[in-house]
C-alpha cells in the first residue's frame, strides 16, 4: 500500500478506507450504488442520506451516461429510492438534491414524486447559486454602496428562458416527523437588541429558512479546480447533515459521491461517511482531496482470534 492508500483495491474492498483528522471512519466504493448499499451497509444504519444523482440532461461524465430514456430513469430513480429505504434509520434524513433543463423545469418534481411514493417530502429547500441583491434591501448600515449581483450560474443559450440559477434539495424522512437542528444552521440576527424574547435567541441566531444560497468558488481551470461536470460544493452536504442534528449523525451516505464534497463534509464534521461511485478517476480525485484535507489510511482492522469481526463503524463494513 502507497502512503495514499491502495492503488487497485483486492476486489471486494473499498477503493479507499481512510480515517478522518477526527479518526472517523470514511469508505469509498467504486462500484453500482443500488447494489453496493444493500451489500456494504447494514440495514437502517443511516442517519442522512446527502446525494445528487445524475440528473438525465445528458451531462458528459466519465463512467456513466445520462441520457436515458425518461421513463427508463424513472424507474431507476425508483430503485434508488428502494436502496435507500433498506439504509435509512427510521428518523434518518434524505437529502436529494436535482435540478432541471430550462424547456422541462418541472422536471425535479417528478423526481420528487417518485422518491415520494416511498418517503415524506418534509422540506423543500432552493439551492441558489447566484442572486441579485438592490443596495435598498441591504440598508446603510451593510456599507454596500451599489447594487450587488454574486455567484455563478451556467448561461441558456436561448431568448425563451431565464439562466438557471438554483436547484432544489428535497427533504425527505419516513414520517415527515423528524426534528432538525434549525440553528445549527442558523444566521445571526441583524439586531439582536430585542431579541431575547424568541424562543432560541439564546444562540443568536434565528432559523436561515429554505433558501440557501451557497455560491460555487470562482475557479480558474475546471480540469484541475474542479474535475467533475455537475459537482456540488461542501457546504451544501455540510448544512445539510448539520441541520438533521450533528450529535445523532452516526452514519452519512452519498451514493453519489463523485469528487467527493459530501465526503470533505463530513471529514470537517466528524461523522463516519461511505461513498460510492462508478467513475475510478472521480473516487481518485475525491480520494486525493480528503488526503489533502489531512485523512490517513484506515489501519486494517484488528481481528482477534475465536472473535467475530472488528466492525470500525455502526453500519459500515470495510470488505469482506
Ligand atoms: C450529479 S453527479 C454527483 C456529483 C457529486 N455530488 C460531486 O459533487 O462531485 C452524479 C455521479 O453519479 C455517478 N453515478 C452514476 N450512476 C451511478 C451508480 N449507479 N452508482 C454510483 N455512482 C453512479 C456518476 O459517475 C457521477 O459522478
Amino acid at each position: 500500500m502507497s502512503a495514499r492508500g491502495p492503488r487497485n483495491p483486492a476486489p471486494g474492498s473499498p477503493y479507499a478506507n481512510l480515517n478522518s483528522p477526527s479518526g472517523s471512519p470514511i469508505l469509498l466504493w467504486h462500484e453500482d450504488s443500488l447494489a453496493g448499499t444493500r451489500l456494504r451497509l447494514r440495514p437502517k444504519s443511516v442517519d442522512v442520506v446527502v446525494t445528487s444523482p445524475p440528473y438525465n440532461l445528458g451531462v458528459r461524465y466519465g463512467a456513466y451516461r445520462d441520457d436515458r430514456p425518461f421513463e427508463e430513469y424513472l424507474a431507476w430513480i425508483g430503485r434508488l429510492r428502494d436502496a435507500v429505504d433498506l439504509a435509512l434509520a427510521p428518523q434518518g434524513s434524505f437529502f436529494l438534491n436535482v435540478g432541471g433543463p430550462p424547456r422541462d423545469p418541472g422536471r425535479p418534481w417528478r423526481v420528487a414524486q417518485e422518491v415520494g411514493e416511498r418517503f415524506v417530502l418534509q422540506n423543500v429547500i432552493h439551492w441558489v447559486k447566484s442572486i441579485a441583491l438592490p443596495q435598498s434591501a441591504l440598508g446603510r448600515s451593510s456599507g454596500v454602496t451599489r447594487d450587488l449581483a454574486v455567484g455563478h450560474y451556467k448561461p441558456v443559450n436561448s431568448p425563451r428562458y431565464l439562466h438557471g440559477a438554483h436547484e432544489y434539495i428535497f427533504h425527505f424522512t419516513r414520517h415527515g416527523d423528524v426534528a432538525l437542528d434549525r440553528l445549527a444552521i442558523g444566521v445571526p440576527y441583524q439586531d439582536t437588541s430585542n431579541v431575547t424574547r424568541w424562543r432560541g435567541a439564546g444562540r443568536g441566531v434565528r432559523c436561515r429558512g429554505n433558501t440557501w444560497f451557497l455560491p460555487y468558488p470562482t475557479i480558474r481551470y475546471r480540469r484541475t479546480d474542479r474535475p467533475h461536470p455537475a459537482s456540488f460544493p461542501p457546504e451544501l452536504p455540510e448544512r445539510c447533515v448539520r441541520l438533521h442534528g450533528l450529535s445523532r449523525v452516526r452514519l452519512v451516505l452519498d451514493p453519489f459521491v463523485g469528487i467527493g464534497p459530501s465526503a470533505e463534509a463530513a471529514l470537517r464534521l466528524g461523522v463516519p461517511f461511505v461513498g460510492f461511485d462508478v467513475d475510478e478517476a472521480y473516487l481518485a480525485e475525491a480520494r486525493r482531496r480528503l488526503h489533502s484535507l489531512g485523512a490517513v489510511p484506515a489501519a486494517p482492522p484488528v481481528r482477534p482470534r475465536r472473535s467475530r469481526r472488528a466492525s470500525p463503524a455502526r453500519g459500515l463494513s470495510p470488505g469482506p
